[in-house]
């Protein structure tokens, strides 16, 4: 009998699966070829064995029900970092990184903390794999930084993250600020922000719901947090938020509305404004205006 695999290459298993993302496919290919994607290019015509076919077609199979690749892979790259992720937690996006760049501005200008003339304490905020939290201990070495999430399973993947990259993050099991108590000089968060309605969640299914829908349109976490973070932050410290792309101006509303000044927002690689942020002022201009 004829050996299925007998003329598949990788150039016929690309075009065979032309509707799957190609970027995708080159993952699957380097990870279950164990090759570079140089090599990859530059030998469109390497052969697949029977057990390589087979792989790749259980990884395309799960693909098209868009499962992500990183899943499949076990890891994903955010800010330089290979981080693992599985089901139980959402996958780093690349634009989640703007929200650290925003971060690291904002930390440049408190040096040193003004609260205790030490280490700038911070908190991010739902911190599924770590992802945030892990990028600001890498670049800031000296800050002491704490995360927290309601999930434990997302909080065993950071966890292990923490470990692997021997990044030190201090993690608590909370509903946001539930089980906080410390004050903090910069509270950071990539909430759940998807409307139950929108129709993107259809492409999204893999992933934890906890980790995407939010109630309220969108708004119902985002809401929470601008309400509360005011009594978690030291005067003069900042909250940044991620949002949906469609987002900026109700959130800059709820940290006005909240208190908090100097509210700007910042476009995402894409061009779409998706973090915002704003400053605590003290205690008595916040209690003045509650
Ligand atoms: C959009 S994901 C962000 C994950 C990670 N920070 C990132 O940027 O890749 C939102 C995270 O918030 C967590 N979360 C949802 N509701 C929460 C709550 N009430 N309290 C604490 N964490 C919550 C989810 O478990 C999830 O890990």
């Amino acid at each position: 009998m004829a050996d299925p695999s007998q003329d598949a290459t990788v150039a016929s298993w690309v075009r065979q699966h032309g509707t799957l993302a190609r970027f995708d496919l080159e993952i699957a290919l380097c990870h279950i070829l164990d090759c570079s994607r140089a090599h990859l290019l530059t030998h469109p015509d390497r052969a697949l064995n029977q057990p390589e076919l087979a792989q790749l077609e259980r990884w395309s199979d799960q693909l098209y029900k868009h499962v992500p690749i990183a899943y499949l892979c076990g890891n994903q790259e955010f800010w330089g970092l290979s981080l693992t992720v599985d089901h139980r937690v959402l996958v780093p996006r690349p634009d989640t990184e703007t929200l650290v760049e925003q971060t690291l501005a904002c930390m440049a200008q408190q040096d040193p903390s003004p609260s205790t003339g030490t280490a700038l304490r911070l908190l991010d905020l739902g911190t599924g794999s770590g992802a945030i939290a892990l990028a600001l201990a890498s670049e800031r070495p000296d800050a002491d930084v704490h995360a927290c999430d309601c999930s434990l399973d997302s909080l065993a993947v950071a966890r292990e993250n923490s470990r692997s990259l021997r990044l030190p993050v201090t993690l608590h099991h909370s509903d946001w600020f539930d089980n906080i108590s410390q004050r903090y000089d910069l509270i950071v968060s990539n909430p759940p922000y998807i409307a139950p309605s929108d129709p993107h969640l259809d492409l999204l299914g893999a992933e934890p719901a906890h980790a995407l829908v939010a109630d309220d349109n969108g708004l119902a976490d985002l809401r929470t947090i601008c309400e509360q973070a005011g009594r978690f932050l030291q005067t003069n410290g900042w909250l940044l938020l991620e949002h949906g792309f469609d987002q900026a101006e109700a959130v800059r509303s709820l940290l006005s509305n909240n208190g908090f000044i100097d509210v700007q927002s910042r476009r995402d690689l894409g061009g779409n404004e998706r973090v915002t942020w704003g400053q605590k002022p003290s205690d008595q201009a916040l209690s003045a205006h509650e």
